[in-house]
């Protein structure tokens, strides 16, 4: 079996470690971070407006200059990038909404990570949640989780304040505070905020627990995308993994080794499902390199 394969094919079992998994890391808070109790993050949680509520703020995304730099963005000439993410789309959101969803925990969740740094994360992050937002039945809410290094907020250019740290370490920060709509009516961003020494443990915290299964049950109509740091750069990636019902490992192809790629797949071997994408393919690829790979981005089976 190969290690793509091992990762794919996820086992009941697997399910069970999952949940205790999440126990752990909710239970893993630092004692030098703020402790927010489980009674005060009920309380902030009850208030979690519609992210559609029009109260909150809109923000309007340059799509000409996203468009530029690569993007598939709305009106983006671009449409071999704008197929590729149709079909990298298409098994998530079958996976969150169609029959593949049986049995996958938080399947409307999707962390987007890598092995190292520069592998296309975030690249892809966007591309896939302007596929989604596109799609005018689904909506999408991008999370920039990469709270040591934030670029979505840089790419979009949004730039707002709070953010998910913010959300993290206060107790009277709401979500409707830390939510920014865009100018497609499906997308809607939550920024990283600001630097903080303690971000990991914010990341592994109860409260970030209780968010994200906030997120899966009362949005399950919507698909939740994290871009996160490199898993082995940093431990985050991992942590979040363990919260999400589907990760995207994004491989930079000719440039990451296997044996790298295989550790990343060690360390996301108790989440439910695992698909990969081979990013910046210059050709067809030969097929018993990693597997499929071709155009922008591929799933790798
Ligand atoms: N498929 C692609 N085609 C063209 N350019 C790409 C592609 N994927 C990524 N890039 C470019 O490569 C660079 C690195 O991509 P990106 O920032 O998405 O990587 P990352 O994995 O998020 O990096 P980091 O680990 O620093 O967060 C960016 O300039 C991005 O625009
Ligand atoms: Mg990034």
């Amino acid at each position: 079996m190969s290690i793509i394969e091992k990762a794919i094919n996820k086992s009941i079992q697997d399910e069970a470690n999952s949940d205790s998994n999440l126990k752990h890391f909710a239970e893993k808070e630092s004692n030098e971070i703020k402790k927010v109790t489980v009674e005060d993050t009920l309380k902030s949680i009850k208030v979690m407006p519609d992210v559609n509520d029009d109260k909150n703020i809109v923000f309007d995304i340059d799509w000409k200059r996203l468009s530029d730099i690569g993007f598939a963005a709305p009106g983006s000439s671009n449409t071999e990038a704008i197929e590729e993410y149709r079909n990298i789309k298409r098994p998530l959101v079958n996976n969150a909404f169609g029959k593949g969803s049986e049995g996958i925990v938080r399947a409307n969740l999707i962390l987007i990570t890598s092995s190292l740094p520069r592998e296309g994360k975030t690249f892809t992050a966007i591309n896939l949640a302007l596929s989604i937002a596109n799609e005018r039945d689904k909506k999408v809410l991008l999370i920039d989780a990469d709270v040591a290094r934030p670029s979505v907020s840089k790419v979009l250019g949004i730039n707002h304040s709070p953010g998910l740290i913010e959300y993290l370490d206060g107790a009277d920060i709401n979500f409707s505070d830390i939510i920014v709509r865009t100018s497609i009516p499906g997308l809607s961003v939550i920024p990283a905020g600001k630097l903080h020494k303690y971000s990991t443990e914010l990341l592994s915290s109860n409260k970030m627990a209780l968010f994200v299964e906030e997120l899966s049950n009362r949005y399950p109509d919507r698909l939740v995308i994290f871009d996160s740091p490199p898993l082995l750069a940093a431990t985050q990636g991992e942590v979040l993994a363990k919260l999400v019902g589907q990760v995207v490992l994004v491989i930079e192809a000719e440039q990451t080794l296997q044996n790298v790629v295989m550790e990343s797949v060690e360390k996301l071997a108790s989440c439910d499902v695992v698909l990969a994408v081979f990013n910046k393919t210059k050709r067809n690829m030969d097929i018993n390199y990693y597997g499929y790979g071709y155009g922008y981005g591929q799933y790798v089976n």
